[in-house]
């Protein structure tokens, strides 16, 4: 029987470098592009179109366009993506040549504000005019949607769930293609899965499941339960970043999204296909760990990538001795 197809949306290069306090060269993150394309990744989030002062990590995503269209990054039949906050990013991400964007907003007014300096209510009222400005033109340019702090904020708590089907109603209404529902600062439980999932699931329709994707971050070592929760419920789009990296310079306390090693581990075991080739993956993410974690000397997040370094080097002293 053939195998249930399964969306690993990889955040990594945007998600998972935004926070990282030392640049990471362009030819770095390059290389850890062509390095996840390579090992099968089909939705890349590379970069924010967000302002360069606020995010400089994020400051050469005009250019990383510009390289995919030279042919330096390749592509391929992968979907890139980036994030646009309102009409001045999306002028930028069409400029570029962009044919994939993300919104992004809250389920909650205190982190929309300090995140993108809007209420959640102004955010959606940007967001409807870019969707109709974008549908006008004739464009083919798909949109994702974020919901933050759909289960907990950094600065509110724990989140009544009607906040984020609130907003998840308001971005469908706007006319948005998919939405993705985060856990910013990595605090839900399964149970909570349940409360936001379960009637976000009902509202867009059973046969149109694939339209709602999980984004979780592991802060709390939860983020892998909470995607199993979301599986079982029908989720079959989950984000993740390589190697486990992120959190948002917005979020105080947020920490890594689920490790795309650990997640692609747990769908094949589970007898999804994924297309993702866990031994490259592994190989390209210990790559750019080994740049980026050198000068900040911190663990790896990553689980599968973990067990994967260690056995790589058993093996490599077994040959030598
Ligand atoms: P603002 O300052 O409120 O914007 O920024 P403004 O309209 O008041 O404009 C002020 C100046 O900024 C102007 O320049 C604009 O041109 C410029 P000036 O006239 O003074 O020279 N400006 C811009 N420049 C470049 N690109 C733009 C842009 N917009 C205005 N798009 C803004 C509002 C949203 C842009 C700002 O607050 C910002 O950049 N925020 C960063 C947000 C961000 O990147 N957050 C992290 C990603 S979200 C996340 O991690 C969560 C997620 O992973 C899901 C989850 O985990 O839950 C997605
Ligand atoms: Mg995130």
């Amino acid at each position: 029987m053939a195998k249930e197809a399964f969306t690993v949306f990889e955040v990594g290069p945007r998600d998972g470098l935004q926070n990282e306090p030392v640049a990471v060269p362009l030819e770095d993150k390059i290389a850890f592009l062509n390095g996840l394309l390579a090992a099968g990744v089909r939705n890349i989030e590379l970069g924010a179109f967000v302002r360069p002062d606020r995010v400089p990590q994020m400051a050469d995503t005009d250019e990383i366009y510009r390289r995919i269209e030279s042919g330096e990054i390749r592509l391929g039949k992968a979907r890139a993506w980036s994030l646009v906050p309102n009409r001045k990013g999306l002028e930028r991400a069409l400029q570029a040549g962009a044919r994939n964007i993300a919104l992004f907003t809250a389920a909650t007014d205190s982190f929309a504000r300090q995140n993108i300096g809007m209420s959640v209510k102004a955010s959606l009222a940007e967001f409807s005019g870019i969707v109709a400005d974008i549908r006008s033109s004739g464009k083919s340019i798909h949109v994702r949607g974020y919901v933050s702090t759909a289960f907990g904020c950094p600065f509110e708590g724990k989140v009544n769930p009607r906040k984020p089907l609130k907003v998840i109603e308001g971005m469908l209404e706007a006319g948005v293609n998919e939405i993705s529902i985060g856990d910013t600062i990595g605090v839900a439980t399964p149970n909570q899965v349940d409360l936001v999932i379960k009637p976000a699931l009902r509202m867009v329709g059973k046969r149109s499941a694939q339209k709602l994707a999980g984004h979780f971050h592991d802060t709390r070592g939860t983020a892998l339960a909470n995607s199993l929760r979301a599986i079982e419920l029908g989720v079959r789009t989950l984000d993740s970043s390589a190697g486990g990296l992120g959190g948002c310079p917005f979020a105080p306390g947020a920490s890594g999204n689920l490790a795309t090693e650990d997640l692609v581990y747990l769908l094949e075991g589970m007898g999804f296909r994924t297309g993702i080739h866990l031994h490259k993956l592994c190989e390209t993410s210990a790559a750019l760990l080994s740049k980026v974690f050198a000068r900040t000397n911190r663990p790896i997040a990553s689980r599968y990538l973990q067990s994967y370094l260690a056995s790589a080097s058993r093996t490599h002293s077994c040959a030598s001795c």
